[in-house]
């Protein structure tokens, strides 16, 4: 069995190379049989959720096992090196299945068919079809050009697409929790990052298709959902004027926040991510407003000093940051903040090192997502800086971010011990299925005995009066 997907971060590295499979009935479809593999962000597990939409509609069914697929795809992720090495990893493992059934169809999909175009199918001979993440409506025409013995390539970015139109199937889901894109690509330009150039230009997409996906959940039972983008606060959605009247004014990312909040009390909210150059009061008290919308806020921070910052050009300095923060801890004092570290850029200093150190003394993030950093060819940083920290010294900056988070992590699920928690019970617990897990409105995870009063899906207030290093513990008290 897959593992149920339960963290609602961008980016989890624990979620990597997770099959999906859509539970279906069968007998409905008569067609061939698809596996999608996913790597990456949040973003790529939902667009295997458009692909298999896509694909389903046209009578494919999904498997959970490659070796019985006729498509096999691969939904790529090329944010570090080793991500990348990931997948080619995996492709070799592809190689007997397809020399069994040489008509079985591999396709790359994602970030690094984007990155790779065209020279994915030079570099690897077992691929028979390269498609980047803005063409997925092209799949049916590209697998029928592999089926007439051709191998196909669409990479072509949009400017427009956020595939409104198409609901996406659950894959793998609790039938609790969902993810809704609410925007594609990023025009933000960090010096690092190769996002940008895998996921084109920054596109809103339309509001009313958001709340509608959002309500369609609520209807089918789902209690929480997470709207995704690389960048949310910079959300904005006007729409077209009709019969020459007026505009409507434009949708803000408050705004949406408020509307997908409105759809029903019982619904929780998350999102991710927030720039810090980008949110606002506005949202934060947007977010204090609603009682439904989580108090969790994903903050990536990247570094703690304002010199690596700049060469980041990341459009913030260490005061701005810290000055988001105590935003945040004024206006939704219990809210819990992740964020994300970069250790050993382009020329950082062991002092600027320290920096990023104090600034987790300073926030004490709930949770942290800390990398070693990676070059990517055809980025700024790549073009512009050396990447001149040794390998080691990145690693061992990285151990002592990872420590420090360590500490913190736990100093905070301390102070919601011996606390009622407000919990969405998503299943049993992993280790024990005399016990169900959920979340509390920080993201902590939250562990207690199961009560058959209670079902998957429901809220109840859980008394937490201990905890372990990433997990509380409590009972339900009614
Ligand atoms: N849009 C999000 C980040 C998406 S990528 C944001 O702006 O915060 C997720 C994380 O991967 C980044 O926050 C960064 O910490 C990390 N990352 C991105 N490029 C990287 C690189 N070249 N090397 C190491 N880590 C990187
Ligand atoms: Fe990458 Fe920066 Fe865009 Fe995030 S905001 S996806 S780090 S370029
Ligand atoms: Fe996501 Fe990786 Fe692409 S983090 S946007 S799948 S490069």
């Amino acid at each position: 069995m897959v593992e149920i997907p339960t963290s609602t971060k961008q980016h989890d590295e624990s979620r990597q190379g997770e099959a999906l499979l859509l539970e279906q009935d069968p007998k409905k479809s008569d067609g061939r049989k698809l596996y999608i593999e996913s790597y990456g962000c949040q973003m790529n597990f939902s667009d295997s959720e458009i692909v298999a939409s896509i694909l389903v509609d046209k009578g494919f069914e999904t498997t959970r096992d490659y070796r019985e697929a006729d498509v096999v795809f691969i939904n790529t992720c090329s944010i570090r090196e080793n991500a990348e090495q990931r997948v080619r990893n995996r492709l070799k493992e592809f190689e007997s299945a397809k020399a069994k059934n040489p008509g079985m169809v591999v396709g790359v999909l994602g970030c690094m068919a984007e990155r790779l175009k065209s020279k994915f199918l030079e570099e690897e001979k077992l691929v028979d079809v390269v498609v980047g993440p803005d063409a997925y409506r092209d799949l049916p025409n590209l697998i029928e050009q592999v089926d007439e013995g051709a191998r196909a390539v669409n990479v072509l970015l949009s400017r427009e697409e956020t595939y409104a139109d198409i609901s996406p199937v659950r894959l793998n889901s609790n039938g609790v929790t969902a993810f809704i894109s609410i925007m594609r690509g990023c025009d933000n330009m960090c010096s690092f990052c190769v996002v940008p150039f895998t996921r084109g230009r920054e596109r809103s997409r339309d509001p009313q298709s958001i709340v509608k996906e959002a309500q369609d959940l609520f209807m089918a039972g789902y209690r929480e959902v997470t709207l995704l983008g690389q960048n949310v606060d910079s959300y904005k959605y006007a729409a077209p004027a009709t019969d020459g009247g007026e505009p409507e004014p434009a949708i803000n990312f408050a705004r949406l926040l408020e509307m997908v909040a409105q759809v029903n009390p019982l619904l929780r909210v998350r999102f991710s991510t927030s720039h810090p150059k980008d949110i606002t009061d506005e949202v934060l008290h947007t977010i204090a407003r609603y009682e439904n919308i989580c108090k969790y806020i994903h903050l990536p921070v990247q570094s703690g000093n304002s010199r690596v910052l700049e060469l980041m050009n990341r459009t913030y300095d260490r005061e701005w940051y810290m000055e988001r923060v105590d935003a945040i801890r004024r206006i939704i004092p219990e809210c819990g903040i992740s964020t994300d570290v970069i250790t050993g850029f382009c020329s950082e200093t062991e002092e600027e090192h320290r920096d990023t150190l104090a600034m987790m003394d300073y926030v004490k993030y709930d949770y942290a997502y800390m990398f070693a950093y990676s070059e990517r060819p055809g980025t700024l940083a790549a073009k512009r800086y050396a990447d001149d920290i040794p390998e080691e010294v990145k690693k061992r900056r990285l151990t002592e971010v990872v420590d420090k988070q360590r500490e913190h992590s736990l100093g905070r699920l301390q102070t919601y011990v011996g606390k009622v928690h407000k919990v969405l019970i998503e299943g049993l617990s992993k280790r024990s299925d005399q016990d169900y897990c959920g979340r509390n409105d920080q993201n902590s995870m939250v562990v207690f005995p199961a009560d058959t009063r209670y079902k998957v899906g429901d809220y109840v207030n859980v008394y937490t009066d201990r905890c372990t290093s990433a997990t509380l513990i409590g009972r339900i008290v009614d």
